[in-house]
């Protein structure tokens, strides 16, 4: 007999399926009423309002997430010699350094309802094992725990993000997790934490109460987890200037009912709503795979990543409703792609390639958090090493950086930068009965008053002629790097690793003002002007 929680699984993920169906018919609707054709050729004018940068794009939306789930933790970011104690690998530290991850979400996910954090501290033969039920019925040692998680942490230069269990735990065992991190003084807990070698607290801000109560995190309904909200949030203290940012679980994809609940309900005790939202082809049962797809699956999955603004926009809607001031913020705690598993790993482990799709969709779906920069101020993308659309795969002493990693590298420009509205006809790209923007942007300003300008062609076929006119400033150079390949499912892999990387882009020019970029087929120009 199959074990419960693959029956949870698949509730969770018949939900999803019904979820998806009405984000694209909404999101279709949006796009035709957005959209005119353009002759091929003729360049499509893109207006960068420079003097009316109002939000700062918070480079929390760059976050990052690492779940004890399949080759993470152990084999992913942490390995060791032999049976010796585990240690961050030097090189995905420095790649995860290298794209200045903001924050990390952790230890899941479903997980996090399972987790004890009891069993992840003080000296490692005494750490109990412990079944990881949602992923594979694997045993783990907890050899990687919260002082583990938080040299990580200061080794990246992140900030932590902690989810706390709610489904699995108590108001008590979360309230002692939250003293043994950030007490300054004398206290039970953070005595505990002296004993286990850390003196000083670590002034952990960022709080998850829970993750999908919906579904695995307790299956809950809506009112009985605001009032669960309230409960574990009250618990929370603020010790000197450490104040918790309390993370309320959001919905799954279009649960509008949730947040319109939530906000209702606990609004008012909460910073932050964490919406999860997956993107695939085909259904959730029968996913499309990571390497091999057709066109129309390109065009599936890329459709899928332009009806985010439109998710976001609705569900901004009814947070506006009782939150006019923008208090709360929206974090996208759990995004991206989610194929089939790669052939031979374990299913359980959501192990999986990543190409230039990818990559295309990481940015358009990063464009658009961009774009509600006023609400959403925080994303984690779903996950960092080995699991889903990561940054990186390891294999042994081996590692690549995948194409979505290169896309974050790219989009640091954005980070903390002013959101500069721009004005422009995307034109459509269409295949069979999809169609949808063709072109995908960001414009930003950093604090050197330099202007970062992130073009998307989500189109594989044609290239797409831009004029981009920019108002209220003036540059006088411009460059640029671009992210392409020659094939659809272009990837990096372990005897190719650099398959798919950023190369400088030299079909830009300057004259009179004006902006000239001939985009490539499906590639990501990012230009920066001075
Ligand atoms: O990211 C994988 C899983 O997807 C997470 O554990 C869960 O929160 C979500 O359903």
């Amino acid at each position: 007999m199959a074990p419960a929680s693959v029956d949870l699984a698949s509730h969770v993920l018949m939900k999803r399926a019904a979820n998806s169906k009405r984000i694209i018919a909404c999101a279709l609707v949006a796009h035709l009423a957005l959209i005119r054709p353009v002759a091929a050729q003729s360049a499509q004018t893109l207006i960068i309002n420079a003097d009316q940068g109002r939000d700062t794009i918070s480079r929390h939306i760059y976050g990052q997430f690492a779940e004890h789930l399949g080759r993470l933790i152990y084999d992913g970011i942490w390995t060791r010699e032999g049976n010796g104690p585990w240690h961050a690998r030097a090189d995905v530290v420095q790649a995860l350094r290298a794209i200045k991850v903001p924050n990390l979400r952790w230890p899941g996910g479903c997980f996090a309802d399972y987790y004890h954090w009891r069993d992840g501290i003080g000296p490692r033969e005494s750490r109990p094992t412990v079944v990881n039920s949602n992923w594979g019925g694997v045993t783990e040692d907890n050899g990687v725990g919260t002082h583990e998680y938080l040299d990580l942490i200061r080794q990246i230069g992140a900030e932590p993000f902690i989810v706390g269990n709610v489904g699995s735990g108590s108001v008590r065992e979360m309230q002692e997790w939250w003293e043994y991190l950030n007490h300054p003084g004398k206290s039970p807990m953070a005595d505990l934490r002296r004993a286990n070698g850390h003196p000083e607290p670590w002034n952990v801000r960022f709080w998850g109460v829970g993750n999908e109560s919906w579904g695995c995190g307790g299956n809950m309904r809506a009112e009985r987890y605001a009032d669960e909200f309230r409960r574990y949030a009250s618990f929370l203290p603020g010790y000197g200037s450490v104040r918790p940012f309390r993370i309320a679980t959001g919905p799954s994809d279009d649960g509008y009912a949730w947040m319109e609940v939530l906000m209702r309900d606990a609004g008012f005790m909460m910073d932050g709503i964490d919406l999860h939202h997956y993107l695939l082809t085909g259904s959730w049962a029968k996913k499309g795979k990571a390497t091999d797809f057709s066109e129309a699956e390109w065009a599936e999955l890329l459709q899928k990543a332009t009806g985010f603004d439109e998710l976001l926009a609705r569900h901004s809607a009814i947070m506006d409703r009782y939150d006019p001031r923008k208090r709360v913020w929206l974090v996208v705690g759990e995004w991206g792609t989610w194929h089939q598993g790669e052939p031979g790993s374990n299913p359980a482990f959501l192990y999986q390639q990543n190409t230039l799709r990818d990559a295309l969709v990481a940015a358009v779906c990063l464009d658009a958090f961009n774009k509600h920069a006023d609400r959403v101020r925080m994303a984690n993308i779903a996950q960092a090493v080995n699991v889903l659309q990561a940054m990186i795969l390891t294999q042994g002493d081996r590692m690549l950086l995948t194409p979505t990693y290169h896309v974050f590298e790219m989009y640091t420009a954005h980070h903390d930068a002013v959101r500069l509205p721009i004005a422009f006809d995307a034109g459509v790209y269409t295949y069979g009965d999809r169609s949808m923007p063709a072109v995908s942007a960001t414009a930003s300003r950093d604090a050197n008053g330099r202007i970062h300008l992130t073009l998307t062609n989500v189109d594989p076929n044609q290239a797409r002629a831009i004029r981009v006119e920019l108002r209220g400033q003036t540059a006088n150079t411009v460059t640029g790097r671009i992210l392409t390949a020659d094939r659809m499912n272009a990837h990096n892999t372990f005897d190719a690793p650099d398959a798919v990387h950023p190369a400088p882009f030299t079909d830009v020019r300057l004259s009179g003002g004006i902006i000239s970029v001939q985009l490539p087929p499906k590639s990501l120009v990012a230009l920066e002007l001075k």
